[in-house]
């Protein structure tokens, strides 16, 4: 049987990057040999890349990801851990699942959405905590051919019901309530506010969790544990194709609502498990951690997808990092032993403020790999985890990569390729990246700064936006044709090692969660006291950004102290109910005007400034319409 390829050193890395660049055909064939095919492809690429953006990979084969991620494994690994499940209350018992285990669970559930209707092609959203059955229901959706679309269970019932009814979903997957650290939210409830304003669902299945009780709605709700009382353990897996859409993943853009980001089956499938294995130097015992949720797409790739093919064991956490102390991350890998651990800056930065007993009351004997991801890692928080979690003897591998990427495009490979502080560093081989001037130009050479672009598709690149495919055309082929635009600025240093600088577009990113300026403008302008409202980005130490809003209320109101709290409890309060609590602003400033040009546009580099305290040096502003603007916004600062 052929097997997986693995880069075991600079050479064969480099050998690996060429023949990828030069024939990628070949390259990529190999790659994908070892998978568990129904039927081969009859081209690996085809399609058009930029500025059409309909790339397809792998076209013509037939497959269904679960049988790479479960079945072929049984023979070999059918009594390994595939899943280790931590709840958020220490006390209570964790839960493991072996590969046997797993595939049993999922043929069941899968055969439990075939019986309330699901058929191929159907949208199932899930709005779940994190939780077993949730790893379960998503890889169901895949066995029967449904394209899943997981929304964080930290959004809203309006953000539930935007994304539902753009999906026009007609399965939601939920469950009675979720844990959160010290909090238990009733998520029944949220999708049951959600579902008043979503005609396209006919079913709802829910889990039992906390033991809750809930309403359940006559002739739409069922619980699972009822459905699934016997029901088969066996499912036959449903063929796709492989440009068959595998799921959708809402993220957000610089203009206007989330757009969901389509993945196809065959493509993703490949490049999370080679991109997986190859990065992190995954061995056959590795106890394998990523602390993302499966609302993301880094818990789509790397807790679910990426292991699963890989026949690794993954660990999932329903918990947050500082509960019930700020040692539970550190208790959890001792606990477990695990070998490879995958996080964000901003957990790391949480964690350091708390004393540093938290981490050292832990031997953490069992760790060989770090990972980083979501954010750019600052280089004091780069070595608090090199000292002190990873001991100075585990490599860090800071991973970039987007929701629209599908998988890491540039990170070192643990222990082979290059690893510095505040670095993402070389390409994964298939990625080919570019820096660009402003106007399309390819900057050449070194020590160079610019736009980060992809020049070449990559089998997990980003699809289509589901129901809008210009919109995808618009935001990621056209801007510069011949390239994927990824939004970032980045940095190549004199090594030719990458350092992602932070977004030239106005999305920022507030603890790893991507959201649009425009997004959270459009969130508060709801607000009945709003007139209008201006949103940037400002330097926050532990969320890397934070959310500055500044806000023009209707004449007359937060004139008084007392008006003004109340107003901006009001304005959050907006937030929270259209998006969720992740979008709170953290400064709300209101403001009489905002500095706007002749021509009606807000000169938001102003507001940046003003928001990162450096006041001093404005730039130009005679072009404003009303530059006394500037000084009320600078003396109202927050
Ligand atoms: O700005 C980059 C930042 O996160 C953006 C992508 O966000 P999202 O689609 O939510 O995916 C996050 C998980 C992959 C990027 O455009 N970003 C992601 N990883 C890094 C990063 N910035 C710096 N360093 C990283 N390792």
């Amino acid at each position: 049987m052929p097997q997986h390829p693995r880069i075991r050193s600079v050479e064969e890395y480099q050998q690996a990057y060429q023949r990828s660049v030069q024939d990628p055909d070949a390259f990529w064939a190999e790659v994908a040999e070892p998978f568990t095919w129904r039927r081969k492809w009859t081209s690996v690429r085809g399609g058009a890349f930029s500025p059409e953006g309909r790339s397809t990979w792998f076209d013509g084969a037939r497959l269904n990801i679960t049988e790479n991620c479960l079945d072929r494994h049984l023979a070999q690994r059918g009594n390994k851990l595939a899943l280790i499940w931590e709840p958020n209350d220490p006390k209570q018992r964790h839960l493991r699942l072996t590969y046997r285990e797993l595939h049993q669970e999922v043929c069941r559930f899968a055969n439990v959405l075939h019986n309330l209707g699901v058929e191929k092609g159907d949208r199932v959203c899930l709005y779940m905590p994190m939780i077993p059955q949730l790893a379960i229901a998503v890889l169901a959706c895949a066995r029967v051919g449904a394209i899943h679309s997981v929304i964080f269970a930290g959004f809203s019932s309006t953000a539930i019901a935007d994304r539902v009814n753009d999906a026009e979903a007609a399965f939601v997957i939920t469950a009675d309530g979720l844990n959160r650290g010290p909090k238990q939210i009733p998520v029944k409830r949220v999708v049951d506010e959600a579902l008043a304003h979503c005609p396209s669902v006919r079913k709802v299945l829910v889990v039992e969790h906390l033991g809750w009780p809930v309403h359940m709605h006559e002739g739409r709700d069922v619980w699972y544990h009822e459905e699934a009382e016997g029901v088969a353990k066996t499912c036959p897996a449903e063929e796709m194709e492989a440009e068959d859409p595998l799921f959708i993943l809402y993220t957000s853009g610089s203009t206007g609502k989330p757009k969901g980001v389509v993945h196809s089956t065959a493509g993703y499938m490949v490049w999370a498990d080679y991109t997986f294995r190859n990065v992190f130097q995954v061995e056959e015992n590795d106890v394998y951690w990523c602390t993302a949720d499966v609302g993301w797409v880094t818990g789509h790739s790397y807790l679910l997808y990426g292991p699963l093919l890989a026949g690794s064991t993954s660990l999932m956490f329903e918990g947050v990092p500082t509960y019930p102390d700020a040692g539970r991350f550190w208790e959890v890998i001792d606990k477990h032993s695990v070998s490879i651990f995958y996080t964000a800056p901003t957990a790391i930065r949480s964690l350091m403020a708390a004393p540093l007993d938290n981490v050292l009351s832990y031997s953490l004997d069992s760790l060989r790999v770090l990972g980083s991801v979501g954010e750019p890692i600052n280089e004091e928080a780069w070595y608090w985890y090199h000292t002190h979690v990873g001991k100075e003897r585990c490599p860090i591998v800071d991973t970039w990569w987007q929701t629209e990427t599908g998988g890491i495009m540039l990170s070192a490979l643990a222990g082979i390729t290059p690893s510095k502080p505040a670095h993402a560093g070389l390409p994964i081989p298939g990625v080919q990246p570019v820096l660009l001037t402003q106007e399309g130009q390819e900057i050449e050479g070194n020590d160079q700064e610019g736009y980060l672009a992809i020049k070449a598709s990559w089998p997990a690149v980003i699809r289509t936006t589901w129901g809008d495919h210009e919109r995808a055309e618009q935001t990621y082929f056209r801007p510069y044709p011949g390239y994927y635009f990824t939004g970032d600025g980045a940095r190549r240093d004199e090594n030719g090692l990458y350092r992602i600088i932070g977004r030239v577009d106005d999305v920022i990113n507030v603890s790893g969660h991507r959201f649009g300026t425009a997004e959270i403008e459009n969130a508060i302008n709801q607000n009945p006291h709003v007139v209008e409202s201006a949103v940037v980005g400002f330097p926050h130490d532990v969320k890397g950004q934070g959310i500055y809003a500044y806000v023009i209320c209707r004449p007359g109101e937060g004139q008084k102290e007392t008006d003004l709290l109340h107003l901006e409890a009001s304005i959050i309060e907006t937030v929270v109910a259209e998006i969720g609590k992740i979008a709170r602003p953290d400064k709300i400033q209101i403001v009489s005007g905002l500095p706007k040009t002749r021509s009606g546009k807000i000169m938001r580099r102003i507001l940046r400034k003003v928001a990162e305290g450096e006041t001093s040096n404005l730039g130009d502003t005679t072009t404003l319409l009303d530059p006394a603007v500037v000084d009320e916004i600078i003396g109202g600062r927050k």
